[in-house]
Order: C-alpha cells, then structure tokens, then sequence
C-alpha cells in the first residue's frame, strides 16, 4: 500500500476547547484527576472494589436488575458482539441515519441476512413499519437492531414502542443502540423488553473515551449460552460468568478509565437520572427554541433528540467556517452536519454535564460569528 498519511507530531501546547460535540463531550475536573492512580493489578482485590462498584452503580443509574458489563471499547464493540451472540441468520435493520446504516453494515459483514426497513435521514422509525416488517417475514428475525438516537440527524427513535412490538415475537431479540442517549436520555428497560441496550461513555455519560457499557436480559444471555458460536471478547456469557466469579473483567481492563467511571457515576448518581433527565429536556428544548428562531430544524416533528440537536442550515451560513471561528474566537467546538448532509445541518451536543448556561454561551457566541 502507498503510505498516505504523514506523522503529524503531537504537541504540548493546545488550546483547551469546550466540547459541544455529540461526543466526546465536556469531563469533569475531578474525573480526569481520578485517572492519575499509580496502577494497580487487574486481579487484585482492590480491582473487584474497582470493578464491581462500577457495574453495581451502573444498574442503580440506569434503574435495571438486567446484567451491565462494563468493557475496554468503543461501543461499537456491542453492535459486533450482539449480533454474533444472537443472530444466527436473520436480523431487521430499520435505518434512517448514519449510524443504523453502519449497524446493518456491520451484520452484513459477519454474514448475517439482513433485512432494511429504509427511511428518509431525518425521519423516525414507525413501530407500526417494523411490526408490518414482523409479520411478512415468513423466516423470523433473530433480531431487531434499532439505534435509539441517530446522533446524524437528531431523531430519538420511539424505541419504548418498537420493543413493545418486538415483545409480541418471543424468539425475536430486541436491541438496542442508545449511544448518545443513555445518560442523557432516561428508558425503562425491562418495561419495554429490551433484551441489549448499550452505550459508549464518551457521550452523555461525561467520561473519556475508551469503555462500553452493555445491559443485557436473562433472555438474551440464555440465547447465546445455546447458540453454537458467538462473540469471543464481547461474549454475554464470558463477560457476566466472570463477573459472577470473581467480580472481574476477563481480560485486562483500561483500569485508569474505570478508575474516571466510578467518580462520574458517584456524581451521576448524586444528581439521580430523574435531575439529569430533565436537565437534558431544558437543554434539547432550550436549543430547539434558538433553532428555530434562527434556523430550522432537521429531524421529524416529535421526534427530536435530547442530546443532540441537528440545526437545518436555512441561511445557508458557512457551516466548516463558522464552526472554525467560534473555535478559534471563543474556545468552543460544536460539529457540523453528518456525511450528506454535512453543509445543510450543523449538530449541537447538550449532553453529559452541560447545562443551559453553557448552552447559551455557544448560541451567543455562534450568533456573534454569523451575525444572526
Ligand atoms: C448512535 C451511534 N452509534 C454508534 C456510534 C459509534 O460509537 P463508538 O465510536 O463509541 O464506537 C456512535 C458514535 O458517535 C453513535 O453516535
């Protein structure tokens, strides 16, 4: 191969900029000091303290009794590791984004048979489309991949009904990617029978980048303790047995990162999902507002995110510029739009530990650089 990309040395000396990306987003002061411990074994007693503490805190925020593995990843990891571990043949991928279109992607290249229901960027997925889907398929689907916020368009898909739907088909496991949400963006699991639910921390979580977080059904690890082959690293049963056993992740985790868990989810648990849920709803509804009198906004009426909002570009500003200049004036980043639609939207992250103050701040200073 014909070397394309040049080392570009890493400095010491750039600026600090708040982060309003749909992540990574903004980490607490007191989060980053925690990663500063002298480093310790992974199968010393002080790492089941570690590593239970994290898991246990876990299913407290997110108000589950499901099984939550916390592993070194991205949360890509658990699009991998929850359709080899479910899916033997047949899986239906509703798409109306960037990301779901990567998670049939990744079903395709494991070799799976994978069914489309495809959308318009910007609309939501119906229940009522992928209870149709259900039942004209004369094989069944294994399961049901849905992403719960498409962080390229701003949609919130009304996951909490699809699971009520998928609930109908015993033998079709439901799951869920709620990158971006979860954190941010409060459902009950076991109420609307989501077998796999996962998220990276790098989102509204608030940590840095580098753990994924997968809740898991009864139902669902069954299924892969009976199926024939199933993901080695992200395997429900490898990763929940070692837990049981020993309170420990199977291989070496990133103990610096969960080391920066357990102190953000202390924090997260203090303000209670309850708080932080409706601080996420100000902060969506509070962009919403701005977008409209200034803009417009992309996603489908009903369904917009309450993490990221996807602002349509109606003025036609320079999107890569403006972005570039709030940077480089005001020390704040926020993201343009996604693939396509790249100069037609511009997304605003309000997640993690933000807040309408903060919000605010970017607004003023975007309506500063475009001259709104
Ligand atoms: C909805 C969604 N799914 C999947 C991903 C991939 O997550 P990661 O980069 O943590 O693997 C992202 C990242 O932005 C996302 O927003």
């Amino acid at each position: 191969m014909v070397p394309v990309t040049k080392k570009r040395e890493y400095k010491d000396d750039y600026p600090d900029k708040t982060l309003y990306l749909p992540g990574p987003t903004e980490v607490r002061a007191d989060v980053i000091e925690a990663m500063c411990e002298p480093m310790f074994g992974h199968r010393m007693d002080r790492m089941t303290d570690l590593y239970t503490t994290i898991v246990e805190d876990t299913k407290e925020f997110l108000g589950t009794d499901n099984d939550v593995i916390v592993l070194s990843a991205s949360g890509t990891e658990f699009w991998e590791a929850s359709t080899l571990n479910l899916v033997d043949e047949n899986v239906l991928c509703p798409t109306s984004g960037s990301f779901s279109e990567r998670q049939a992607n990744v079903a395709e290249r494991l070799g799976k048979d994978v069914d489309r229901i495809e959308y318009e960027w910007g609309k939501a997925i119906k229940p009522e489309d992928v209870r149709e889907a259900l039942e004209a398929s004369e094989t069944g689907y294994d399961a049901v991949t849905v992403v719960m916020n498409e962080t390229s368009t701003g949609v919130r898909n009304p996951i909490e009904k699809i699971g009520d739907v998928v609930a109908e088909y015993p033998d079709t496991y439901f799951v869920v990617d709620a990158i971006s949400a979860l954190g941010g963006d409060y459902v009950d699991i076991e109420a609307h029978d989501i077998d796999v639910i996962f998220t990276s921390v790098q989102k509204a979580f608030a940590m840095p980048p580098g753990l994924a977080v997968c809740v898991v059904s009864d139902d669902a690890y069954e299924r892969e303790v009976g199926k024939e082959s199933a993901s080695w690293y992200g395997g429900f049963q490898r990763c929940l047995d070692y837990y049981d056993r020993k309170g420990q992740t199977h291989s070496t985790p990133a103990i610096p990162l969960m080391l920066a868990y357990r102190k953000q989810m202390k924090h997260m648990l203090e303000e209670g999902h309850d708080a932080r849920d409706r601080r996420h709803r100000e902060m969506a509804e509070y962009t919403r507002e701005w977008a409209r009198e200034h803009f417009g906004l992309f996603p489908e009426e009903g369904y917009r995110s309450r993490t990221v909002s996807c602002i349509e570009n109606t003025r036609g500003i320079d999107v890569a510029e403006t972005i570039e200049t709030v940077s480089e004036e005001y020390d704040m980043v926020f993201s343009n739009g996604y693939g396509d639609i790249s100069e037609k939207t511009f997304r605003i992250g309000h997640m993690g530990e933000h807040d309408l103050e903060s919000i605010r701040a970017l607004t003023d200073a975007i309506e500063d650089v475009a001259d709104l």
